[in-house]
C-alpha cells in the first residue's frame, strides 16, 4: 500500500473508505495482487430490492451516513421497478420505500442512477482502461468487445472501488491472464441472437472460466454477441472471449472444442419450458441498444400488439431518451419501453404473468427460477410475431 492507503486503510478518512480499502486488501491478499492500480469508472449490481432484500440496507446506509462518496465515475444496475412510469403501483408500499431508499442511498454517495446493466451505451470505457464493473454481462461486454479490462466484480467491491477509485491488480488486470486456452469451433450456422444466446449457455457450462478463442461465427453484430457473452457468464464463469474468422492462426491454443447443430438443440431444450400462447414478450436482456429499438419498431411498424399480450422492451433512460423517434413507433404499437428495471429482477406474478416468450438466452435460464414463469427462447423476429398474432413453439 502506498503512504495514502495506508492512511485511508487506518481510518484517517472515515470508517466508508476504511471499509472499502479493507474489502479491496483483503480481496487483493486473496488473489496475490501487487497493488491497488487506478480504475476509469465502477459499475455496481446489488440494487434491486427482489434480489438483495434488507440485508444490504443498512450497510449501504453506514456509508452513506459516514460520508462515502465515489471517486470516479460510478453507475447502478437495474432495480426492481420503473420509477418514471410506476408499473408497479400494486407492490406493498414498504417495498416501494425500501427500493426507493437502496437507490437514494447510491444518489448519496455520488454514483449515477443510471439503472441500467448495459452502462456502456450511456458512456463506452476508453480501450485499455481498467474498470471495476459488476454485472457479469457488461463484464464480458467490456472484456472482450471494448478491450476494456475488468475482473467479475461484485456489488460491494464494485462499490468499495467506486469509493476508493482504485481495484487490486489481479486476475484479467494483467494481460498474462487475458489469454485464451481453448478453441471453439462453431460448425453449424447461426441464424438469430437467440441463436447466439443458445450457444453461451452451452458455452459457459463447459468452458466455466476459461477464455475461449471462438471462429465459425458468421454475423457478427454487436448485439448478437452481447447476447453470446450474457448467456456464457449465464451458464459460466467465463469473463472475457475472443473472436476469430478462421481456426488456423490459433496454434498456441491446445485443447479445442467444436459446437454443432445438437449442442445448440440440447440448449433451446434446456431453455423451453412454454408452449402455450405467452402472456409477456421481453425483449431488453440486456438492456437495448439504439439500434436494437430501431430494428424492434421496423418489425412493428403498422402492426399492433394483441391487447391480452404484454410486450416489454427494456433498456435504459438514456437510450430511451436518444432513441425517441423509435420509442415512439414501439409504443404507437402497443409495446411497452420500460427503463430502470428488466423482468428477471422485478415481480412478474403480481402482474399475472405466467409464461413468458424472449430473446435473451440469460432470461430464458433465470425467469423460470426467479420468476416461476415457464419460458421459451425465440429470435427478435419471431418475439415481434408472437406479440402480434398467434404463437406457436418451435420445439
Ligand atoms: Fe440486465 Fe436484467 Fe438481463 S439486469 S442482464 S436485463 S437480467
Amino acid at each position: 500500500m502506498t503512504r495514502e492507503e495506508e492512511r485511508i486503510y487506518n481510518g484517517e478518512y472515515g470508517w466508508a473508505y476504511q471499509i472499502s480499502m479493507k474489502i479491496l486488501v483483503k480481496l487483493g491478499d486473496l488473489y496475490g495482487a501487487d497493488r491497488l492500480i487506478p480504475i476509469e469508472s465502477a459499475h455496481i449490481s446489488g440494487v434491486a430490492y427482489k434480489t438483495i432484500g434488507d440485508a444490504p440496507i443498512e450497510f449501504l446506509r453506514a456509508l452513506a451516513d459516514s460520508g462515502g462518496r465515489a471517486a470516479v465515475k460510478a453507475t447502478i444496475n437495474p432495480s426492481s421497478m420503473n420509477l418514471e412510469n410506476q408499473l408497479f403501483t400494486h407492490l406493498p408500499k414498504e417495498v416501494i420505500e425500501n427500493q426507493r431508499e437502496i437507490i437514494t442511498l447510491y444518489k448519496r454517495m455520488g454514483l449515477e442512477i443510471t439503472l441500467t446493466c448495459t452502462p456502456y451505451y450511456i458512456e463506452r470505457p476508453r480501450s485499455g482502461s481498467h474498470l471495476s464493473w459488476a454485472e457479469s454481462s457488461a463484464v464480458i461486454y467490456a472484456n472482450s468487445l471494448l478491450n476494456a479490462w475488468t475482473n467479475r466484480e461484485g456489488g460491494p467491491s464494485a462499490l468499495a472501488s467506486a469509493l476508493i477509485g482504485k481495484t487490486p491488480n489481479y486476475g484479467l488486470h494483467r494481460p498474462e491472464n487475458r489469454q485464451a486456452s481453448i478453441l471453439v469451433k462453431v460448425e453449424t450456422e447461426l441464424k438469430s441472437e437467440a441463436d447466439y444466446g443458445a450457444l453461451g449457455i452451452y458455452l459457459g457450462e463447459v468452458l466455466q472460466d476459461r477464455i475461449p478463442v471462438i471462429c465459425g461465427l458468421r454475423k457478427c453484430e454487436e448485439h448478437y454477441l452481447k447476447q453470446l457473452g450474457a448467456a456464457m457468464a449465464t451458464s459460466g464463469m467465463t469473463p472475457m472471449f475472443y473472436l476469430r474468422e478462421s481456426d488456423e492462426e490459433e496454434r498456441s491454443v491446445e485443447e479445442k472444442i467444436s459446437v454443432d447443430e445438437r449442442s445448440l438443440k440440447i440448449s433451446y431444450e434446456r431453455l423451453t419450458s412454454a408452449f402455450d400462447k405467452p402472456n409477456l414478450i421481453f425483449i431488453g436482456c440486456p438492456h437495448c441498444s439504439p439500434e436494437e429499438l430501431r430494428i424492434i419498431a421496423g418489425y412493428l411498424r403498422g402492426k399492433r400488439v394483441y391487447s391480452d399480450i404484454k410486450l416489454w422492451i427494456c433498456t435504459s433512460r438514456y437510450v430511451r431518451r436518444i432513441a425517441k423517434e423509435y420509442v415512439e413507433t414501439i409504443e404507437a404499437s402497443g409495446g411497452q419501453v420500460i427503463c430502470d428495471t428488466c423482468a428477471v429482477v422485478t415481480w412478474l406474478k403480481e402482474l399475472d404473468v405466467k409464461t413468458l416468450v424472449t430473446n435473451s438466452a440469460k432470461t430464458a435460464y433465470y425467469a423460470p427460477l426467479t420468476n416461476k414463469v415457464k419460458t421459451a427462447l425465440s429470435s427478435l423476429e419471431e418475439c415481434i410475431r408472437a406479440a402480434c398474432k398467434e404463437w406457436k413453439s418451435k420445439l
